[in-house]
């Protein structure tokens, strides 16, 4: 669900026209949907009530100030994996003690800001990283909050580059050996190892992996609880799927009507549930807008050459992703109703969307049938909403695009496009 649809042939993003931007603030750029965030996060909130649990947005998938804003707003807190998105999330005003900080590289400098904070939960990877945490809080004087990210060796069937809870990825601490962890973790007085934490990659298509990684972590729960450590808190985790092409990911409703039943006499006993949703909030609710710079054929292929490519959206060439891509203004007999690989309309033709940047693997849909595009036709590339800009880069030198909130008939830019004298001013 989001709210960019063609009115008259002519996209719009709520009720802006979206040549409108494109006018006033150039492509490459990220246009992003307010009623289409708040809507997403209504509808987990919504869906996920019986247990209410604390969401708390994955700060990765989109990192704009004004977008944390707003979740925030709504009672989002946030999952944060460094210092930096720790700032960002503190600088949108989100209270700390709704933020969650995993990630498995986290140094004593983060560690230190996380406690300084005062961070909700601190969701340790690793035994060493247990004993850091203790030496940081003890020196600081404070008692850290410590939920222990398991991995429960459940396989996800997503992308290998972002399944994270089979055994020998590098994340969370194997299930077997959390008992012990959380004994060590509780003999020590500078930490209170209150939690369970487990994500098990991402995007996730179907409710199975959940239930089984959360049954894998509830019966840890109860060992643990059985050895005499409470367990107040159970976070577990995001990879819900967001909408890349129609009909294909279960919406959050069908997510929380298989997680919802296995918590909730936990819950009525007083476990406070985590859940750490990126894609499924944020996806849905960007487009890329890109402008035809060429169209050149090479052999039997066609190419469209845009103005920005996997610098300004890797997912494609990173993880061969899926993108919808559609004309913002086509014939009136192409307007799509269906957001696939090849839309029910007449005419099109097959082609190659690839970006500026000197590399083959620049692409962000091969072989893709779509109506006919010109020089200077402005594109659409959807659901780029999560892992578009914060994945972004300045290869080749390419600025990093701008980024515009729309919120009914209003826009604003929320980061302005990056200038060639910003590429340049850290260097000395
Ligand atoms: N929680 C943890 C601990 C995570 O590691 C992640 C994502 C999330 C939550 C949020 O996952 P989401 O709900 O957004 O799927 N760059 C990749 C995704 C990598 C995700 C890494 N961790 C992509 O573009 O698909």
């Amino acid at each position: 669900m989001d709210h960019f649809e063609h009115r008259d042939a002519r996209l719009h993003a709520e009720d802006v026209d979206v040549r409108e931007i494109a006018d006033a603030v150039g492509t490459p750029a990220f246009i992003y949907s307010a009623a289409t965030l708040r809507t997403h996060f209504e509808r987990f909130r919504d869906a996920f009530a019986p247990i209410d649990p604390l969401i708390c947005f994955a700060v990765k998938s989109n990192a704009n100030l004004a977008v944390l804003r707003l979740l925030g707003e709504l009672g989002s807190g946030m999952d944060v994996v460094s210092g930096g998105e720790l700032h960002r999330a503190l600088e949108a005003g989100i209270p700390a003690e709704r933020c969650v900080f995993a990630g498995v590289g986290k140094t004593e400098l983060e560690l230190e800001a996380a406690l300084r904070a005062g961070v909700g939960s601190i969701n340790v990877e690793s035994e060493q990283e247990l004993e850091v945490l203790a030496s940081v809080a003890r020196r600081l004087g404070v008692v850290a909050p410590v939920s222990i990210r398991v991995n429960p060796d459940v396989d996800p069937h997503t992308h290998h580059h972002t399944t994270t809870g089979t055994r020998e990825t590098k994340f969370g601490i194997d299930a077997e050996r959390v008992p012990a962890v959380f004994e060590t973790a509780r003999r020590e007085p500078a930490l209170d190892a209150h939690g369970l934490h487990v994500h098990l990659g991402s995007p996730i298509y179907d409710t199975a992996p959940y239930v089984e990684g959360i049954g894998r972590l509830l019966e840890l729960a109860d060992r643990i609880e059985g050895e005499g450590s409470p367990i107040t808190r159970l976070d577990i985790g995001g990879g819900f799927a967001a909408d890349y092409e129609t009909g294909r990911a279960p919406d959050a409703a069908a997510y929380a009507d298989a997680i919802v039943p296995l918590l909730r006499d936990r819950v009525a006993r007083g476990l406070r549930v985590v859940i750490e949703p990126g894609r499924a909030i944020a996806a849905n609710a960007g487009i890329l807008l890109l402008r035809v710079v060429a169209r050149k054929t090479s052999g039997r292929k066609t190419f469209l050459v845009c103005d920005g490519g996997m610098n300004a959206l890797l997912r494609p060439s990173h993880y061969d992703a899926f993108h919808f891509a559609w004309p913002v203004a086509p014939p009136a007999s192409q307007v799509p109703l269906r957001r696939t690989e090849r839309p029910d309309v007449p005419d099109l033709e097959q082609v190659d969307v690839v970006g500026p940047i000197c590399e083959t693997g620049d692409f962000l849909a091969r072989d893709r049938w779509l109506p006919r595009l010109e020089r200077g036709d402005l594109l659409a590339v959807y659901a780029t909403g999560a892992y578009g800009m914060t994945m972004a880069s300045r290869y080749n030198a390419m600025p990093l695009p701008a980024e515009i909130l729309v919120d009914g008939d209003a826009h604003r830019v929320i980061r302005r496009r990056e200038t060639f004298e910003d590429l340049i001013s850290h260097e000395r």
